[in-house]
């Protein structure tokens, strides 16, 4: 039996909740697979600010660091949006990605048929989307020097951030890119704004020379204005998207009303080593946190992510995976997916069909 050791973040708003469901379903995959997962919780975002004072005490990090992988439901709420930016939830996220150096965030976009009607757009635009968004994760304008708040010659206030990129940086998210785009239809569209940005136009230069290293992937370029009108426009245009850290940040909650709902999109976040941060696209939904009615399928489908690319464990991932696609077969939908002629259902109640689920495909359990 293999031991897997996983640091659970469950964090803010709907954190909890949605964390909760996927734990319980890694137990009862792990059980069928002879996997032992041992989870260990730890604080981040606004629940260790008031526990600890710091959005990422030392302890999680350390924790992190020695685990296997990291499951992180989300962070953020109206309760720390007043604090100055260091001591903001956000920054416990953005430090610890950047502590672990987790520089490639993969976010799929699929469009399960099931819930093509879901979509606010027509069945037709977006039936058959598979799209995978390669975001930069620990640079560019969100971690860019200089940055911060000064008084300009007229006395008034300025705020500003610098979007940097260096050679390497973009090489090594090149790279991550037009291998998983050889994996799949080996498309691979790079998204900047390199009509205006300096930054931009090294970001175009350096992909198109690591392009040469990959003759078989055709390589596209476009500015990141035109890429989130045609995501809308002709979404199936688009195989893997290679971008930097905001533009990833933005197109990825673009991509995720293909499917019907922003809590079906789930993303891995890795490194060159160490363990990966495996955490839905959406955030903690402080809108609706503590109602029992948020979408937990996002945070399965991490969990699923975690397995295949984190532990190198399909097979449990699988079980999670079929869970899902079984769930919405069978009509379940939480409140963001209701539609007439289907099943509503509440967070926790959608944790116990996905059981259920897994245990009809392994009767023997
Ligand atoms: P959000 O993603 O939390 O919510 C946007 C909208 O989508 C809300 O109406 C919400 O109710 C809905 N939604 C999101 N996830 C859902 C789910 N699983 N099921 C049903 N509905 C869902 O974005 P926001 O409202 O802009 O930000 C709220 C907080 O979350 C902020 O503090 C922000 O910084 C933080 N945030 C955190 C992460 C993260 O932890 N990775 C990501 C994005 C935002
Ligand atoms: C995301 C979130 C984060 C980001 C925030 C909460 C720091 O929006 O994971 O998409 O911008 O990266
Ligand atoms: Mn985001």
């Amino acid at each position: 039996c293999r031991v897997c050791k996983i640091a659970v973040l469950s964090g803010d708003g709907i954190g909890p909740e949605i964390s909760r469901v996927a734990v319980d379903l890694l137990k009862v995959a792990g059980d069928i697979e002879g996997v032992n997962f041992d989870f260990t919780d730890a604080l981040i975002g606004g629940a260790a600010i008031d526990a600890t004072g710091s959005p990422l005490p030392e302890e999680t990090l350390q924790i992190c660091r020695t685990s296997d992988a990291v499951l992180l439901a989300a962070i953020g709420g109206y309760k720390w949006d007043a604090l100055p930016p260091e001591q903001r939830p956000e920054k416990g996220l953005l430090n610890l990605r950047a502590g672990l150096g987790t520089f490639a965030n993969l976010r799929p976009a699929v469009v399960l048929s099931h819930l093509a009607d879901a979509s606010t757009l027509k069945r037709e635009v977006v039936d058959g989307v598979d799209i995978m968004i390669v975001r930069e994760l620990v640079g560019g304008i969100y971690f860019g020097q200089p940055r911060g708040f000064r008084t300009n010659e007229q006395g008034q206030k300025v705020g500003f951030n610098t979007m940097v990129y260096s050679e390497p940086e973009i090489e090594r998210i090149a790279h991550v890119a037009f291998q998983l785009a050889q994996k799949r239809q080996k498309r691979l569209c790079s998204v900047e704004k390199s009509n205006v940005l300096e930054v931009s136009m090294l970001w175009k230069e350096v992909v198109t020379r690591i392009g040469g290293q990959y003759p078989d992937v055709e390589l596209s370029h476009m500015y990141v204005d035109n890429a989130a009108m045609q995501i809308i426009r002709n979404p199936r245009f688009f195989d893997t998207i290679v971008t930097g850290n905001i533009f990833g940040d933005i197109l990825s909650d673009t991509a995720s009303m293909l499917t019907g709902s922003l809590g079906m999109l789930p993303s891995a976040s890795t490194s060159d080593d160490g363990p990966g941060i495996f955490e839905p696209v959406h955030g903690s939904a402080p809108d609706i946190g503590g109602q029992d009615i948020a979408n937990p399928l996002a945070m399965v489908l991490s969990a699923a992510m975690m397995c295949r690319y984190g532990l190198n464990m399909p097979q449990v991932a699988e079980h999670l995976e079929k869970a899902v696609t079984s769930a919405l077969d069978q009509g379940y939908r939480t409140a963001d997916l209701f539609s007439e002629g289907t099943q509503k259902v509440g967070c926790s109640e959608m944790g116990r069909v996905l059981l259920k689920c897994i245990h009809q495909e392994s009767p023997a359990l």
